[in-house]
């Protein structure tokens, strides 16, 4: 089993385990009807965000054994988002892919943060769990998503128009991705 030592610490972040404590910080932001809007589930409660981090804080607390890992994201203290990634074709390493996705609290917006801790899973994807590709999926519409995607150097490889049947409507779905050896790309901040 791939494994990724945690906590992944970058130049302003620290990428951990969810863990007792943190339910105030995550009510914070998944409360929040804008932030959820172009993801699963409806703004949550005090209670399902204190289930949510009791789930997460068990789920790979030293190392990345299980196909999928949220990790909180957090800054001087505080965590101010999380960090998805979704394992694929575990059983061979030939075969490994990554899905990544973002979730971050709006008042720490348009500081580079979600691409900080999105370029630190990918890196940690590419030189510790060996995939060969990287890819995440969105609404086009959602253009911060998007540009995280862009700053990180994946190219939108397809968008399908109303492939998703999502939040009770069709939607459209952008693919993006890398390849193990595109990275690192860009290079942007
Ligand atoms: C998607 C989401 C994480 C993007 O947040 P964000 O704040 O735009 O992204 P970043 O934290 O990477 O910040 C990037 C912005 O900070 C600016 N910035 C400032 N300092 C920076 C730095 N040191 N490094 C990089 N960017 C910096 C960038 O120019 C960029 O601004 P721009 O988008 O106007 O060009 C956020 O909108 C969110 O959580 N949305 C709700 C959940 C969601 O939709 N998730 C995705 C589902 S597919």
């Amino acid at each position: 089993m791939p494994r990724v030592s945690l906590p992944i610490t970058t130049e302003r972040l620290t990428l951990r385990s969810f863990r007792p404590g943190d339910e105030d910080d995550v009510f914070a932001y998944r409360s929040v009807a804008s932030v959820v809007r172009y993801i699963p589930g409806e703004p949550k409660t005090r209670e399902q965000v204190a289930d949510l981090v009791a789930e997460r804080a068990t789920a790979g607390r030293i190392e990345l054994t299980s196909p999928n890992l949220t990790l909180a994201v957090e800054l001087d203290g505080r965590v101010i988002g999380d960090v998805l990634i979704l394992l694929e074709g575990l059983d061979g390493k030939d075969e490994r892919q990554a899905e990544i996705g973002w979730v971050f609290a709006p008042d720490v917006a348009g500081q580079g943060y979600a691409t900080e801790a999105a370029r630190a899973i990918t890196e940690a994807a590419f030189r510790e769990v060996g995939v060969h590709r990287v890819w995440a999926q969105l609404e086009p519409e959602n253009t911060a998503s998007a540009r995280v995607c862009e700053r990180l150097g994946m190219r939108r490889e397809a968008v399908f128009v109303k492939a998703s049947w999502f939040k009770e409507r069709w939607t459209d779905l952008a693919v993006y991705a890398l390849l193990a050896d595109e990275w690192p790309a860009g290079g942007q901040s």
